[in-house]
Formats: structure tokens, sequence, C-alpha cells
């Protein structure tokens, strides 16, 4: 890989048929197809996982002795346990664990924010078309009438597992916003009949009441073009492509979870 010299060697878990085509391209890849125990033998710098949540949940802390790691599917920090063994493997080994903000818009004002105390509450929004879910569980039977449902509203860590692959970017301001946490960011997953092309992230924080009573609030919107029922929208593979270049840049090892 070119970004670093420092950086060797990257390996992808996951060959979707837009993440892992887009980052195999671009890093010029020789495809092999190992799962993932045997992908040590290639000895990366750098393993990205761009597959399932379950990869982290049963390999990420193994991956962790040999290499940095970058989550791609950071739902899977939503299960303590997983959670739990990934910091330790990191507190060990000395690697990092790298979190992909995806489409999270403001991740760093977010921690900003929220290191200097002045984040009370944080909501994220993502509204698609019901063909963009990926559902499993009491959510893969919700119904959905009329234009515009409510799928769930309440603590990120209680979606997480039933919407693994539409609760990244609300994962990602969980661990950007860690006062909060997973059980402290609330999401809201709504289908839209409307939104055939896109996915739309609102975000709206708000900070503790000043003494006028006020308090700072902030509100944003991403439109994301979207191909119709894709689980990613075009500008979080650029935003993915950012993330693995970030991650390349860290010359200095860092153990814990980081959101480049
Ligand atoms: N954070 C972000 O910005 C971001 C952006 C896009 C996708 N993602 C996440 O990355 C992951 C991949 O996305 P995608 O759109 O490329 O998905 P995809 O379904 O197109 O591809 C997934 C790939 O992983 C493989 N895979 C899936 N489950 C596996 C398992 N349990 N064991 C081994 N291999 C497995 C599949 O065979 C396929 O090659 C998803 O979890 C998605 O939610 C995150």
């Amino acid at each position: 890989m070119a970004p670093d010299q420092s950086l060797k060697r990257v390996g992808l878990l996951g060959y979707g048929r837009l993440v892992g085509d887009l980052l195999f391209k671009r890093l010029g890849g020789v495809p092999t197809n190992l799962p993932p125990p045997g992908a040590r033998r290639r000895s990366p710098d750098l393993v990205v996982e761009v597959a399932h949540p379950q990869i982290i949940h049963d390999f990420g802390a193994q991956i962790l002795s040999h290499a940095d790691l970058l989550v791609g599917s950071p739902s899977a920090l939503a299960d303590r346990d997983t959670e739990r063994r990934l910091l330790e493997a990191s507190r060990r080994s000395g690697r990092s664990v790298f979190v992909a903000r995806g489409a999270l818009w403001g991740s760093e004002d977010i921690t900003r924010l929220d290191a200097s105390g002045g984040l009370q509450s944080l909501c994220i929004t993502m509204a698609t078309h019901p063909d963009g879910f990926r559902l499993e569980g009491p959510l893969s039977k919700a119904p959905r009438e009329g234009p515009r449902t409510v799928l769930y509203e309440g603590p990120v860590r209680g979606l997480c597992p039933f919407a693994p692959r539409n609760s990244n970017t609300m994962a990602a301001a969980a661990l950007a916003a860690s006062s909060l946490g997973f059980d402290g960011v609330v999401g809201v997953l709504v289908s839209d009949l409307s939104l055939v092309d896109r996915h739309v992230i609102d975000v709206e924080l708000r900070g503790p009441p000043g003494p006028s009573g006020q308090s700072f609030c902030v509100r944003t919107r991403r439109e994301n073009p979207a191909e119709p029922g894709a689980v990613t929208g075009s500008a979080t593979l650029t935003t993915f492509w950012g993330s693995l270049l970030a991650c390349s840049r860290r010359s200095t090892p860092k153990p814990g979870v980081q959101l480049c």
C-alpha cells in the first residue's frame, strides 16, 4: 500500500459488491481466499473488516494479537463482551482498534463536545427505503404500514443486534460520544417509501441548559445518493477509503478504540 511507507500489508476480510471491491481495486490487491485465522500467515500490518459484525465477534481479538484492526461493522461493539475482548487484546498487543466513522457527519466535533462535558443528548435518525434494510429478529417482522414508519427508537445498543448492517453510523456515534455510549445515544430507524435512491441521516445533539435555560443544539442532515436497495450509499464508500488512509498514516501504535 502506497500512502505511508511504514504500512506495508493490508488484509481485507470481506469482498462485497461495493466496499470490498472498491478497497481491493484501490489497494491493488492479490486475491486469496483464507479464513481469518489463516490470514495471519500473510503477516498483515492492518486487517480491514468489511464483511459482517460476526467476524468482529469471532475473530476481532485474535486479529489484534498480530495486527491493527479497522472495524467496518462497528455495530459489533454494541456487544459488551466483544468490546471488552477487543480492548483487552488491544492493551495486550499494543495494536489499535480503528473504527470507520462511515456515514457519521461531524464525528470529531461530537467527540470534542463530549470531552468538554458539553454533550447531554445525541440522536441519530437513519431513514431509507425498506429495500435498503437488512433486518433480523423482531425487526424483520415489524409492520411497515404507510409511507413513513418508525421501526425502532431507543438506545443504539438495543438496535445493533437486529439491524447489524443498518446501525453502523449509530454505533460510530456511540463511540464518538463515549460518555453517552451505546446506552445513552438514541437511534431511530425509519422506513420511508419515498427514499428510493438515497439514505438520509439526521444527527441532533444538545448540550445542558445554560443560565438562560437555553441549550446548545446542532442538527445536521446528510443525504447520500444510493442505488435502489443498497445498504451503503456512494459517499460512504469514499469516506471508508478516507478512513483506511487515516489508519495507514498513524505510525505510532496506540491501543484502544479510535474513530478514523
Ligand atoms: N462503516 C462504514 O462506513 C461501512 C460502509 C459500508 C459497509 N459497512 C459494513 O461493512 C460490511 C460489508 O459491507 P458490504 O456492503 O461490502 O457487504 P456485502 O454483503 O456486499 O459483502 C460482505 C462480504 O463479506 C462476506 N461475509 C459476510 N458475512 C460473512 C461471515 N460471517 N463470514 C465470512 N464472510 C462473510 C460476504 O461473503 C461478502 O464477501 C457490512 O457489515 C456493512 O454494514 C460499513
